[in-house]
């Protein structure tokens, strides 16, 4: 078995003004004063918050990521930001490709695609997210809808090292809704997730990247989920908004 960090990563959505942000990432900073052997701690807050963000956490073992990105280095893009914006705030990582920026925002796999590239080019390491809707796991192709969107989205991709990347499976019918996959649900994806990157970026790559899950993912859960052999952690978003939930998982996830 290869020595995945584990990576437990928070994802606020659009939650949190500055002063909130500025409270919880107080909060957590003094929650994870240090972090467990073989666990990695990821916050991604709104673009508002980062750099608030930033400062309350430079000392805490947390790391930064956002949860957008445009492709573009910079110009007559107005409400985006560029990859060298957010990594001169802090970030170090940055989510794409989540399921309410494909659906509310329109965005595309060669979009997904586009920014992962100025990312990994850029120097920070994207959190891929891809995963099924309700009518797609209930018709039996998951799996190879995650699959497609996956080699659709890194294809091309150009990785110097597996920890360039992260990839996030979080099937839709499972964020926010309390409805967790099972266990059992979530590895079967996630190993076929890393048989995706294997294709893609050959066996040895694949064998490094991180693959999380995310979709109501908690306390109660997280251990059952990182005991799989293709997870290796999540992506948080509700429980992630309360400090005490969050250290909590990060605890679990290293137990
Ligand atoms: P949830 O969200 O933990 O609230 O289900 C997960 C996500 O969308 O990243």
């Amino acid at each position: 078995m290869p020595n995945r960090t584990l990576l437990i990563a928070g994802n606020w959505k659009m939650n949190n003004d500055v002063a909130e942000a500025a409270k919880l990432a107080d909060e957590l900073a003094q929650a994870l004063p240090e972090v467990p052997a073989g666990v990695e701690v990821l916050v991604c807050p709104p673009t508002i918050d980062i750099t608030t963000v930033h400062d309350r956490i430079q000392a805490a073992p947390i790391a930064l990521g956002a949860q957008n990105v445009y492709w573009e280095a910079k110009g007559a893009f107005t409400g985006e930001s560029s990859c060298d914006m957010l990594k001169s705030a802090g970030c170090t990582y940055c989510i794409i490709g989540h399921s309410e920026r494909r659906d509310y925002f329109h965005e595309s796999d060669e979009d997904q695609n586009k920014k992962a590239k100025a990312l990994v080019a850029g120097g920070i390491v994207p959190v891929f997210c891809c995963g099924e809707p309700l009518e797609v796991r209930e018709a039996g192709t998951y799996v190879e809808h995650v699959v497609a969107q996956v080699k659709a989205g890194l294809e091309g991709l150009e990785l110097a090292s597996a920890d360039q990347l992260v990839v996030a499976y979080e099937p839709i019918w499972a964020i926010g809704t309390g409805m967790t996959a099972t266990a059992d649900d979530a590895q079967e994806v996630c190993h076929a997730v890393r048989e995706a990157l294997v294709e893609l970026f050959g066996a040895e790559m694949a064998d490094g990247i991180r693959v999380l899950y995310g979709g109501s993912a908690k306390p109660g859960n997280i251990a059952e989920l990182v005991a799989k052999p293709d997870v290796d952690g999540a992506l948080v978003g509700g429980a992630s908004l309360k400090a005490a939930d969050f250290s909590e998982m990060v605890v679990k996830a290293a137990e």
